[in-house]
Formats: structure tokens, C-alpha cells, sequence
């Protein structure tokens, strides 16, 4: 069921827009790992929506695992620093990840959990973001599955958050401080 769109935060990416997007990662996911035994890794808070959607769309029997980092404050620019607030439950040695985080940015938080997780000795690592911002090429962050490349904006919604609001909007927004 779609939401009107007109009451809330201008929309960047419409519900339908990113409903076919997340379908067809999905898609490839399922190719790319038929046969594997892969766990896929839901980087809290804000990819909770898009991992919900996207695991339906992944036709193989995997292993759902959570990681809690955070590395921004209230505010719209990083700290710069990322802190683990919540650890993976299994072992993953010997098996493959993906790693489903909601946007890369700076790309510092994608890279501090791929060398985290490299260091549990998987037998591959790769990245899957709803969005991708431009500078996330400053960190070298390879990310082989991107729903949607945007400017600079700040986005909310779609599990997005500004100052922890706006997560439950069904759409990709942009923020403007009278929202
Ligand atoms: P990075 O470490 O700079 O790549 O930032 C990654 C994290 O910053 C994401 O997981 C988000 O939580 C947050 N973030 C970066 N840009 C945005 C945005 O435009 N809207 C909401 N959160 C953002």
C-alpha cells in the first residue's frame, strides 16, 4: 500500500522505485551465491528496512546475523569515529558474508567492518548498500551491490534517520531542517 507523499520530506526515491531495486539485487544476490553457505549481516539501525525487504527477495537458505555500530552523533556529519554496539551471535569462519549496511558515506564505517569481520577469517566478505554517496571513494570501500548512487544530500526514511526520526518513512527523503 503507498503513502501520500505530498504531507511529508520531499521524496528522493519512490517506494515503487526502490521496491524494483531491492528486487533486483536480490536476484543477483541469489545468483552470485547459489550453493554457498552465506550469512548475511544487518548493520543497525538504519539498514533494518532494507534488509527486511531485501532477504525476501534472496531465494537461498541463509543465516541472518546483527551488528549494532554507531558513528554519528545527532547531528548530519560523522564523528569519525565507529563504535560496535552489537556483536554478531556465530562464528562465521569459513563461511560467506554480506554485509547489508543502508547508505556509505564516507565509507569509514564499511571499512571498519570489513576489517573487523576479515579478521574472523571468512571465506569471503562482500558489501551490499541501499545508497552510495560520492566521497565513499576517498575510502577505497568496494561495494558490489549498490542500490542507488546519490549526490550529497542528507537522506532520510527507508530506516534512514535524522537525530533518530524519520526511520519509518516508506520512501528515500531529503532533509530540510524544517522537516
Ligand atoms: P560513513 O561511515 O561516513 O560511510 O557513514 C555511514 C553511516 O552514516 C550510515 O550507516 C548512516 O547511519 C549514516 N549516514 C551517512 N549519510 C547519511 C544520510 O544522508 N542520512 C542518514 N544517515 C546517514
Amino acid at each position: 500500500m503507498s503513502r501520500k507523499l505530498e504531507a511529508g520530506p520531499k521524496a528522493l526515491l519512490s517506494e515503487v522505485k526502490i521496491r524494483q531495486r531491492v528486487r533486483e539485487l536480490g536476484a543477483q544476490i541469489t545468483q552470485d551465491y547459489k550453493g554457498k553457505d552465506l550469512v548475511v549481516v544487518c548493520v543497525l539501525k538504519g539498514s533494518f528496512i532494507f534488509f527486511a525487504d531485501l532477504i525476501r527477495c534472496i531465494d537461498l537458505p541463509i543465516s541472518c546475523e546483527f551488528m549494532g555500530v554507531s558513528s554519528y552523533g545527532s547531528g548530519t556529519v560523522s564523528s569519525g569515529e565507529v563504535k560496535i554496539t552489537l556483536d554478531l551471535t556465530e562464528p562465521v569462519q569459513g563461511r560467506h558474508i554480506l554485509i547489508v549496511e543502508d547508505i556509505v558515506d564516507s565509507g569509514l564505517t564499511m571499512k571498519y567492518l570489513v576489517n573487523n569481520l576479515t579478521t574472523r577469517k571468512p571465506a569471503s566478505i562482500r558489501c551490499a548498500s541501499l545508497l552510495v554517496k560520492p566521497e565513499s571513494v576517498e575510502n577505497e570501500v568496494d561495494v558490489e551491490y549498490t542500490g542507488f548512487q546519490i549526490g550529497k544530500e542528507f537522506v532520510i526514511g527507508y530506516g534512514l534517520d535524522y537525530a533518530g526520526r524519520f526511520r519509518q518513512l516508506p520512501y528515500v527523503g531529503i532533509f530540510e531542517q524544517e522537516n
